[in-house]
C-alpha cells in the first residue's frame, strides 16, 4: 500500500497453471498470490491444490501465497486453514450486512490465531454472465462509510471492493470509480483488492493502484489464455494424441499472460536474491508511466 503496486492474485485451476504463475514469478522477482476458488477446489480436489502449489512454491525464492478465493462458507474456510492455506477470504457479498459482519469476524478470529489474514467482501462485485446492468453495478458498490465500520467490526485485514467491475468478462471496457476506492481506502485504512480484473481498461487498473489498490485478482484473463493455447495447438496439430502438445501452449500462454499483468501492476522486481523485498524500494511503477511523484 505505502509503494503504490499490486501484488497479482492469479486463480488456478490445474498444474500446468500453478506452474506457470509461479514460474513467471520467479523470473519477473515478483511476489505471487496464488488462489484457489471453491470450483477450483470442487474440480482438483483440495489437498491436490495444496500439494501442487506447495511444491510449485518450493522450487522458487519469491514469496507465495496460497489464497482462498471467495470462501462463502464459515466451514469452507476453516477446512482451507487446516489444509495449509497463507491467506483466506470469508465472501458474505451475497449475504444481509449484519450476517456478513458476524461471519467475517468469525473467520478471523480463527485464522488469527494462527497469523493467517482473512480478506472479506463488502458491497458486492457481480458476475457478467448474470447479464447485469450500468445501474446494477452501481448499487452493489462498496460505500466508504459502512467499509470503515464493517473493519473495525470485523477486523478483516483486507477488503475486496465493489468499484465498476464485474466477474468474468471477456474483453477490457470497464472504468472503475477512482474516487470511491479512494474514499474507501481512507475510511478503511486496509489494503484494498480488486475482483474482476480481465474487464478493466489498464488505464484504470493503474489508476485504482495508486488509489489504493494492493491486491488486483485476474481469473478469466488466464483461462482465456489457456484454451487460446489448448485451440491453436488443435489448429497446429489435427492428428495428436499427445495432450502434452497442447497443455505446452497453454502454459506457455499463461506465461505471458502473468508477465503482461504482474509488470502492469508493478509488482516485478521488487523482491532481491535472497528472497527478501528490495530496499530501498524501487521507483514506483508511477514514474516509469511518466507521473510525477512526490
Ligand atoms: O476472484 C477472482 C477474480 O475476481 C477474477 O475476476 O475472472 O474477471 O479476472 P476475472
Ligand atoms: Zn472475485
Amino acid at each position: 500500500m505505502a509503494e503504490r503496486f499490486a501484488v497479482g492474485a492469479f486463480n488456478a485451476n490445474n498444474m500446468e497453471m500453478v506452474q506457470a504463475i509461479i514460474e513467471t514469478a520467479q523470473e519477473e522477482r515478483a511476489p505471487v498470490i496464488l488462489q484457489v476458488s471453491q470450483g477450483a477446489i470442487r474440480y482438483a480436489g483440495l489437498d491436490y491444490a495444496v500439494g501442487l502449489v506447495k511444491i510449485a512454491a518450493n522450487q522458487v525464492d519469491v514469496p507465495v501465497v496460497l489464497h482462498l478465493d471467495h470462501g462463502t462458507s464459515f466451514e469452507q474456510n476453516v477446512l482451507c486453514l487446516r489444509a495449509g492455506f497463507t491467506s483466506l477470504m470469508f465472501d458474505g457479498s451475497k449475504l444481509p450486512y449484519e450476517e456478513n459482519v458476524a461471519i467475517t469476524r468469525k473467520v478471523c478470529e480463527i485464522a488469527h490465531i494462527v497469523g493467517i489474514p482473512v480478506e472479506a467482501e463488502l458491497g458486492r462485485v457481480l458476475q457478467s454472465t448474470d447479464g447485469v446492468t450500468l445501474e446494477e453495478v452501481e448499487a452493489a458498490m462498496t460505500d466508504p462509510d459502512q467499509a470503515k465500520q464493517f473493519i473495525e467490526l470485523t477486523g478483516a485485514d483486507s477488503l475486496a471492493v465493489a468499484v465498476g467491475s464485474v466477474h468474468a468478462m471477456k474483453s477490457r471496457q470497464a472504468d472503475l470509480d477512482i474516487s470511491r476506492i479512494e474514499a474507501i481506502r481512507q475510511q478503511a485504512g486496509v489494503p484494498l483488492v480488486l475482483h474482476g480484473s480481465s474487464g478493466v481498461k489498464h488505464e484504470s487498473v493503474l489508476e485504482a493502484i495508486e488509489h489504493g489498490i494492493c491486491k488486483v485478482n485476474v481469473a478469466t484473463y488466464l483461462n482465456q489464455a489457456f484454451v487460446r493455447g489448448m485451440r491453436d495447438g488443435f489448429d497446429k496439430h489435427p492428428d495428436e494424441v499427445d495432450p502434452r502438445k497442447y497443455l505446452s501452449i497453454s502454459r506457455e500462454n499463461i506465461k505471458e499472460a502473468v508477465r503482461e499483468k504482474v509488470r502492469l501492476f508493478g509488482s516485478n522486481e521488487r523482491i532481491d536474491s535472497g528472497g527478501g523485498f528490495k530496499s530501498p524500494p524501487r521507483q514506483y511503477r508511477s514514474v516509469e508511466l511518466g507521473h510525477a511523484e512526490e
